[in-house]
């Protein structure tokens, strides 16, 4: 009988509770014994597993958050954590590690593996910064949090015909902030991948403010700017009045959309269904409505590209 663990790791996406439970579910189909480590690699440095059952992972396909708990751990990264963690699987004779979480995780899984320990990585972080799939899990609910923010900021900058920055998160990736100013009829986006002077944006206000439009959305992509030096500076460039909004951790709860806990349900199983096949060092994801799987270090690195045309739409449609 196999035994496989799963473990969340990383900032925490909706879905992740949906991704454990097909895991689990499904590894019991199969006739696996599933295990839960309780918060990430630094749970399985402590030896924090726990026997999953059927019922262990009822009532919670709705859920935000990971019932397994998340962490980012530092001695998971170091040669002598790795050691340790490969010590202590092989001690609890789990024979499949399945981690759930975004590049950093995978890091770890694809150095882990080096042990002598076979993985699979199941993509899940609201950054969508993995280039090998089409989506991460918690991605689609993240834009739909973010777009009814954003909704709601559009009320009061339209009553008050005030511009508004709202920054977004997302890391060193665009994404977040390029599907939501599609979403939410935004007149600038910034991102990363794209760059986007003060006097560009200073630009494109007057013009729009020459029309008559005298409300504008701007969202900005944590890390391009600093969210209050970019207020001041596209006043001083403008002579309008900004206010600015941080959504930050909002960003990453809420119950998951149908969206992601189908992709979550889809991803789950098909982990463990590369463990029956014999498959590990691997990670799964979503191409063309298809689901796929690839070796964890071509994941890696391969570079992700945003959809420039997404951009282009969105500079159409605010003119
Ligand atoms: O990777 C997900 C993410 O939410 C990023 O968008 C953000 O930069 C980071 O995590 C925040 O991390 P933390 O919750 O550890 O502050």
């Amino acid at each position: 009988m196999k035994r496989i663990g799963v473990l969340t790791s990383g900032g925490d996406a909706p879905g992740m509770n949906a991704a454990i439970r097909a895991v689990v579910r499904a590894g019991i189909y199969y006739g696996c014994k599933v295990y839960g480590i309780n918060r990430g690699y630094c749970g399985l440095l402590e030896e924090d597993f726990e026997e999953m059952e059927l019922s262990s992972v009822g009532d919670i396909i709705q859920k935000g958050g990971t019932i397994l708990k998340s962490s980012r751990c530092e001695e998971f990264r170091t040669d002598s954590g790795l050691k340790k963690a490969s010590e202590i699987l092989k001690k609890h004779q789990i024979d499949y590690l399945i981690a759930i979480g975004g590049d950093g995780t995978f890091k770890g899984l694809e150095k882990l593996s080096a042990y002598g320990i076979p993985s699979i990585g199941i993509p899940a972080t609201i950054d969508n910064d993995l280039a090998y799939t089409d989506y991460t899990i918690g991605f689609d609910t993240a834009i739909s949090t973010a777009t009814d923010a954003i909704s709601k900021i559009r009320d009061t900058s339209a009553s008050h015909e005030r511009i508004h920055i709202v920054e977004v998160m997302g890391r060193e990736c665009g994404d977040l902030a390029l599907y939501t100013g599609l979403a939410g009829g935004a007149e600038a986006v910034l991102i990363p991948e794209e760059e986007m002077t003060v006097e560009d944006i200073a630009f494109r206000l007057k013009t729009t403010q020459l029309r008559g439009k005298k409300h504008s959305i701007i969202i900005l992509s944590e890390g391009v700017h600093d969210i209050t030096a970019l207020k001041q500076n596209v006043e001083k460039e403008t002579g309008f009045d900004l206010r600015l909004t941080i959504l930050g951790h909002v960003q990453r709860g809420g119950n998951p959309t149908a969206f992601d806990r189908i992709l979550a349900s889809r991803l789950g199983i098909r982990a463990i269904e590369l463990i029956m096949e014999g498959s590990s060092t691997k990670v799964v994801g979503i191409a063309r409505n298809e689901i796929v799987d690839v070796e964890i270090q071509e994941a890696l690195d391969m570079k992700k590209e945003i959809r420039k045309d997404f951009y282009e739409m969105i500079k159409i449609l605010s003119i």
